[in-house]
């Protein structure tokens, strides 16, 4: 079977949670533990910011120790494929890990953001950061000292490039989920989107999302796992 010519795949914490990374909304999730409202809102940050600046701090330290496994792998090798027959990919995560980088996907697109990116909030510019934001960390742009924020989409903010993901999911053949509940919009309304446009739609997860519904085809198990097969399946 032919590679559909244009495929968009759009990633969730499921597929980083194998790595060790907590996932949000399960038993264990992030948000079971802390408040999102103090932790993932520009009001929480304005409330408490050395609460907020901790937690990505640690966050982002956590990435100096984890390892992608063979799912992130495994879509570097359908990207690959996909390059090599000059077919359109297009990998859109939800996660602000770099566990798709590691594994060798590029241009992956961050609609939440990076936790390895930090943000002036005098003068808005962003930069490389691997290590903790603490009250010296300055602006490589402006130089305000102090002012460095996650880089990172919080709820009430609009997600990261929106118009090449919907000009993306307006002419694809293929869309793909992989290890996102469907709680969050507006990702978990990408489906219906693809959908609309006659693409055939699939969900690769531990279990149902809450927009299991919507997919064409389904397969249910580890990230590790269901995410080699099908690759495996679509290059043949
Ligand atoms: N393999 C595949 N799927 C898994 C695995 C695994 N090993 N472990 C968990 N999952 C699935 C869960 O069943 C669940 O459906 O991953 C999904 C994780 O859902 P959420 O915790 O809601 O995470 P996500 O969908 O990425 O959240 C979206 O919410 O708080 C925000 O900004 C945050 O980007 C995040 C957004």
């Amino acid at each position: 079977m032919p590679l559909p010519a244009s495929i968009v795949i759009l990633t969730g914490s499921g597929i980083s949670a194998e790595s060790g990374l907590g996932t949000f909304r399960d038993k264990e999730g992030i948000w079971t533990k802390y408040p999102l409202e103090d932790l993932a809102t520009p009001e929480g940050f304005e409330r408490n910011p050395e609460f907020v600046q901790g937690f990505y701090n640690s966050r982002r330290a956590q990435l100096k120790d984890t390892k992608a496994h063979a799912g992130h792998q495994d879509l570097a090798r359908l990207q690959t494929a996909y390059e090599a027959e000059g077919l359109e990919y297009l990998l859109v995560t939800q996660n602000v890990d770099n566990l798709h980088e590691q594994a060798g996907s590029t241009d992956v697109v961050h609609m939440h953001g990076e936790l390895t990116s930090i943000r002036c909030l005098n003068c808005g510019a962003n930069q490389h950061h691997k290590d903790d934001i603490t009250a010296d960390t300055h602006c490589q742009n402006c130089d305000a000292v102090g002012l460095m924020r996650p880089d990172v989409v919080w709820f009430g903010e609009i997600p990261l490039h929106m118009e090449r993901i919907m000009e993306h999911l307006a002419r694809c053949n293929m869309f793909v989920a992989i290890g996102t509940s469907g709680a969050v919009y507006p990702a978990a309304g990408f489906v219906q989107e693809a959908r609309y446009q006659g693409a055939h739609t699939v969900e690769l997860n531990l279990e149902p999302s809450d927009v299991a519904g919507a997919f064409d085809e389904a397969i249910y198990g580890p990230a590790s796992d269901v995410v080699s097969k099908w690759v495996d399946k679509l290059i043949g």
